[in-house]
């Protein structure tokens, strides 16, 4: 999230030194490599790097040089599922200890509410004065994928901030995108969010920005497990999740967005929020159940979805299979809390042989997987090759173009279980697939028993178990 943000804050027109205190990442960046796959990072950094973008380890004297100092350090989960703010602590301290005239320190990390207060006692007592700077909160709504695009289109810009010094500095930062003078430059990096132009600020206190992000993801949780929780019912019952998705979606106080049922919610933030969101509530004496149930749902959603691939399957072990998709969404190779990676431990677990794919996160995921039973191909035909069934586990765009005939002449059987409903079951019945998705009726071969290669004569679509 630095990252893109350090570099969408040059491309609308700021001077931006870029710290962290892992020497390898500064010196890839200072090399011009980019070290994580987002659309349109790499022509942000031949754009910027080396001039109004500079990358170094010297904090203090990136500080000494700056108004604005943005937190962007990770807020992982503790074993005991609040926040570890404790690379937080360390930047203010760091950066208190060299402030000489004012500043202000903008919390761009997901944090709990009251950090702002915390960073501003730690400041203090690490020797800055009180009138020397001010702590603002600025969450990051940006997705992983369209990391830029979000950043440049945002839905709406939040500042949280408790004295009009700071709020006006950071509406002065915000400017080009909220007066719209950055959408009237040329070789703009295009809007592909379709956010409203320009965007709003809305400026809050810090508490309340606080909880804004936290509220915010929380929300798009609960809103991903409810449509799961439905395409379970839909499933019982036969009824088709995609039509039920245009029913609700379509009513404009629901919305389309984020009705996607699944193998569930995962990344690096979704998961950690909720998980510190509910314990912020404990702690001021409010107990959020909905919150709990929202988690339960998601890691229920995983093991649905091994008994679908058991169903298909019959047995497990020894079974080939091929897995399209390790990182935890399409469009990026993060592979924090993927719904995929859990999915493929599981199948390893149980003996199975995986060939997987992923047009990005495959080396990453490589260095968290077992070595032994899995292997890495470089297209999905080539994972599939002599698979006894194929596995859709990651939302990227080309994998819901796949072409069918071919996939399934390299398939050994033409089984394919889609945890991300990518491809429409009658499209998958008509090219002779047994075909198993969330939330939609089961395309099986129902009229005789099934043969090898794929020489089925007929798919028929029915219920599942
Ligand atoms: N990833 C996202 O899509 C996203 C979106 C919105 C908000 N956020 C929030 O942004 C924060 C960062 O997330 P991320 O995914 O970018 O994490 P990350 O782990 O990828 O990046 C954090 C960086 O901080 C550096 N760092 C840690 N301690 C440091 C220190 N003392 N001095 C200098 N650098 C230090 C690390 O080396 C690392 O490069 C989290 O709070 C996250 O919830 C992330």
């Amino acid at each position: 999230m630095g990252l893109v943000a350090a570099a969408c804050f040059a491309e609308i027109g700021h001077q931006v030194i870029s710290i962290d205190n892992d020497q390898e990442k500064i010196a890839m960046l200072n090399r011009g490599e980019v070290p994580i796959h987002e659309e349109f990072l790499p022509e942000l950094l031949a754009r910027h790097s080396g001039k109004d973008l500079t990358f170094s380890t010297d904090l203090p004297q990136a500080v000494r040089q700056s108004q604005a100092v943005f937190i962007a350090v990770g807020t992982p989960s503790t074993e005991h599922g609040d926040a570890d703010l404790s690379y937080v602590e360390q930047v203010s301290r760091e950066v208190a200890s060299v402030i000489d005239d004012y500043k202000i320190v903008v919390e761009k990390s997901t944090v709990p509410v009251f950090t702002s207060n915390w960073v501003r006692r730690v400041m203090l007592l690490d020797g800055a004065g009180a009138d020397s700077f001010d702590v603002a909160s600025n969450p990051e709504f940006l997705r992983e994928g369209t990391a830029v695009g979000d950043f440049l289109y945002p839905d709406r810009i939040v500042v949280g901030a408790d004295t009009e010094r700071c709020a006006s500095l950071l509406r002065q930062i915000y400017e080009p995108l909220t007066s719209g003078a950055y959408y009237k430059g040329k070789n703009i990096i295009p809007n592909t969010t379709g956010a409203p132009i320009p965007p709003p600020i809305i400026v809050t206190s810090t508490k309340s920005a606080e909880l804004i992000k936290h509220a915010s993801n929380a929300f798009l949780a609960t809103k991903i497990s409810f449509i799961n929780a439905v395409a379970n019912i839909c499933e019982a019952v036969g009824a088709d999740i995609k039509e039920v998705c245009e029913g609700i979606g379509t009513d404009s106080r629901i919305g389309r967005r984020f009705l996607n049922p699944g193998i569930g919610y995962g990344g690096s933030c979704f998961p950690k929020d909720l998980k510190a969101f509910s314990s912020v509530a404990r702690e001021t004496g409010y107990e959020f159940r909905l919150l709990q149930e929202v988690m339960s749902i998601n890691a229920e959603q995983r093991a649905r979805f091994l008994r679908k691939v058991r169903s298909a399957l019959w047995t497990l072990k020894g079974k080939k299979l091929a897995v399209l998709g390790l990182a935890f969404k399409g469009g990026t190779d993060d592979i924090r809390e993927s719904p995929a990676l859990e999915i493929v431990k599981s199948l390893l677990k149980e003996g199975c042989e995986i060939r997987a794919y992923d047009p990005a996160a495959a080396e990453r995921a490589a260095e968290v997987l077992p070595s032994q039973g899995i292997s890495y191909s470089k297209s999905a035909y080539e994972a599939a090759t002599g698979a006894d069934a194929l596995l859709i586990l990651t939302d990227w765009p080309e994998f819901a173009k796949l072409d069918l005939p071919k996939l399934k002449a390299a398939l050994t059987y033409p089984i394919v279980v889609d945890g991300r409903n990518l491809h429409d079951p009658a499209d998958m019945a008509a090219n002779g697939f047994i075909y198993s998705s969330v939330g939609r009726a089961d395309v099986q071969a129902l009229t005789r028993p099934l043969q090898k290669n794929g020489k089925l004569a007929a798919a028929t679509t029915g219920k599942a178990e």
